[in-house]
């Protein structure tokens, strides 16, 4: 099988660039080889290696930044994905595009389902949600996999950022009022490959009977506090560490220029149902990669 994965430099793209080596052969791009900007560098891209599968792991990902840059994050996050389900289906090839928590408002109170209000509060949320529109609307063969609080710990990350202050702050300050569902990028990297590797006959055609949108992210949920507490402990050389204490904050103590939705953990029974495939605690998946990465 031949698959163009987009985003080869980013968290999840990393991973899956290793992980889908068993599945075929691999095509990683990433900036500035393809411009999700650019319809003709999607386009190009897309005759150029004719792939059976794309998977698009690239997108804009600073919801701050996205605030003062609507409209490349529009391109980027809402229209290219559009373009590479047209691609798609003119080559007969199916897409597994990632989208996010952020597409909720995060007041249900409760783990969110796939069918539940979608209604953005930033541009990044919005731009996201046009991503996943446009797919859909061009009928094709297609997964998307909406995913929170991605980390690893190659590229700076929520984990990462802990790390750090671990090593610098006597105390650190972390919100405990954002409440979402912290994922490995290398757990959600292992589990596409695992849904691909269960598809029998045509590909395109299982994942068409397939299609639709699927909450995929750590099992349970955290608050930010609860994370950072777990990645402290979790992590290694702590004789590094001189936090002595973490204190809870709330969101409106740091004003950011996007506002983040509040309580976005998922619900990913429909996910594991569809495809017999067990997602792993949001801790203990956690402390496996404070162990390996
Ligand atoms: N990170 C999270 O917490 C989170 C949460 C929920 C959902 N998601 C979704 O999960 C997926 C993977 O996220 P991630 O955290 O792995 O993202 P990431 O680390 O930010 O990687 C995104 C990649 O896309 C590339 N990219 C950005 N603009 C591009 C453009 N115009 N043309 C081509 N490539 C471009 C980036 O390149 P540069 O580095 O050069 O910009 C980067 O390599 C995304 O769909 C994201 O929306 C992420």
């Amino acid at each position: 099988m031949r698959i163009l994965l987009l985003g080869k430099n980013g968290q999840l793209g990393w991973d899956l660039h290793r992980t889908l080596q068993s599945l075929g052969i691999v095509f990683a791009v990433d900036y500035p080889e393809i411009d999700l900007t650019s319809p003709d560098s999607i386009n190009k891209t897309a005759q150029e290696y004719q792939p059976e599968l794309i998977i698009n792991a690239a997108a804009y990902t600073d919801v701050d930044r996205a605030e003062s840059e609507p409209d490349i994050a529009m391109d980027v996050n809402g229209l290219a994905p559009g373009l590479l389900a047209e691609q798609a289906k003119a080559l007969g090839a199916a897409l597994i595009h990632y989208s996010t928590d952020y597409v909720f408002d995060g007041k249900k109170g409760s783990p969110y389902v796939e069918t539940d209000r979608l209604n953005p509060i930033n541009v990044y949320g919005r731009s996201k949600l046009e991503g996943e529109r446009s797919i859909s609307q061009v009928n094709g063969s297609y997964l998307i996999l909406r995913t929170s609080w991605v980390y690893s710990l190659r590229r700076e990350s929520f984990v990462t950022k802990v790390l750090r202050w671990s090593r610098k702050k006597q105390t650190v300050r972390i919100v405990s009022d954002q409440i979402g569902s912290p994922t490995w990028a290398r757990m959600l990297a292992e589990i596409t490959a695992q849904v691909l590797a269960k598809a029998d006959g045509s590909l395109v055609h299982w994942i068409k009977e397939h299609r639709g949108v699927y909450h995929l992210a750590g099992k349970g949920a955290a608050s930010r506090l609860e994370w950072a507490q777990a990645i402290l402990h979790y992590a290694p050389h702590s004789e590094e560490q001189i936090t002595q204490e973490v204190q809870s904050a709330l969101t409106a103590e740091f004003p950011t220029p996007a506002q983040r939705p509040l309580l976005t953990a998922m619900n990913c029974e429909h996910f594991q149902n569809t495809f017999g495939l067990i997602i792993s605690d949001w801790k203990e998946t956690l402390h496996l990669a404070l162990e390996t990465e």
